[in-house]
């Protein structure tokens, strides 16, 4: 082989082989029982396919260079027909009528293992509704609600009921489940079992606009008082940006937070975003992602950008900047101001 040959061949067999692995692979490192049996469906359907491809191209290679078996002038003869007729019966119609039939069922049995939703007895029901461009989260039972990072317990089953704000979008968390859509007018759900605390990464699988790609979610599995206290903590109100002896802050720190927090309605944040309990007048609409307690989310802007204050800065100023396309607009303004808006929203914790 010459060496760009070479080279082009490690780069293939590299690729795609670690399609195969990391932490959105189905196949190689599955976290839940549906995801088990995905993986498992895929790798019949790999191995079943890949022998029906070896022997259609062997019985190609077969046909092309054969010794057909001749007249005497050396002009190709003609097969029996009896032969033929069979040839024809068996390889073109029975075999692929039992292999198609066996992958159906494996389909189906695969299908019934990893349904359901409603015989889930202690299922906890997270509302997750789609937006252009980003995943919101209700917990109807506790009255929490949060964006794009979903918070569940390990080891219990979880009941996604998934609608949508505008268009068609499809869940997708690969280590966990197959991909739902979510679509206008219709209630869909998905039953996800964590078996593990950890955090799985999730896509929108569905193209939806200009920032389909930076459609992310995180789920978040927690041991079960672990996510008990976020759950409590997250369905109450915001933090007011009062002084705080406990929490050791300086004054510059609280004064900042207070002046942001006149900030928010100046810049009219709040005709997007709610803030719960910080009393601003309700948002118009449902256009933004609850901010009641951004500053505890590591990441911003449907997993985009992690959160921090400079981050949160540059996306306040100019969001087009790191996802053009999204519905926020820029908000320009001067660096004290911004400074003193951020210190607000990383406090909402
Ligand atoms: Cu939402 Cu693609």
């Amino acid at each position: 082989m010459t060496r760009p040959v070479r080279r082009a061949a490690v780069a293939v067999i590299g690729l795609a082989g670690s399609g195969c692995g990391g932490p959105h692979s189905a196949f190689a490192d599955p976290a839940s029982d549906a995801a088990s049996a995905i993986g498992g469906l895929w790798w019949v359907l790999f191995a079943v396919t890949t022998a029906v491809f070896l022997a259609v191209m062997a019985g190609w290679a077969y046909a092309l260079f054969r010794r057909r078996p001749g007249g005497t002038d050396g002009a190709p003869g003609v097969e029996p027909e009896g032969r033929s007729l069979l040839w024809i019966l068996v390889a073109g119609g029975i075999l692929p009528a039992v292999i198609l039939m066996g992958l159906t069922v494996a389909t189906i049995r695969t299908s019934e293992r990893i349904a359901g939703g409603a015989d889930a007895p202690g299922a906890l029901l997270v509302e997750v509704v789609g937006h252009q461009f980003w995943w919101e989260a209700r917990y109807p039972e506790a009255g929490a609600i949060t964006a794009n990072e979903i918070h569940v317990p390990a080891g219990r089953p979880v009941r996604l009921r998934l609608t949508t704000n505008d268009v068609i979008h499809s869940i997708w968390i690969p280590r966990l489940h197959g991909k739902i859509d979510l679509i206008p007018g219709r209630t869909n759900e998905l039953l996800l079992r964590p078996e593990e605390p950890g955090v799985y990464r999730g896509f929108c699988a569905e193209f939806c606009g200009l920032q389909h790609a930076l459609m992310g979610l995180r789920i978040v599995a927690q041991p079960e008082q672990e996510f008990a206290r976020w759950l409590a903590h997250n369905a109450g109100p915001a933090e007011t940006a009062a002084p705080d002896p406990a929490t050791g802050e300086g004054q510059g720190v609280v004064d900042s937070r207070v002046a942001g927090e006149a900030l928010f309605t100046r810049y009219d944040c709040h005709l997007c975003h709610r803030v719960r309990g910080a009393g601003f007048p309700e948002p118009v609409g449902d256009v933004g992602p609850d901010l009641t307690h951004v500053g505890s989310r590591a990441t911003l802007a449907g997993v985009t950008i992690e959160n921090s204050a400079g981050s949160l800065a540059a996306w306040i100023l100019d969001p087009h900047q790191i996802k053009p396309g999204v519905r926020m607009p820029a908000t320009p303004m001067p660096a004290a101001e911004l400074r003193a808006l951020v210190a607000y929203l990383e406090g909402l914790r």
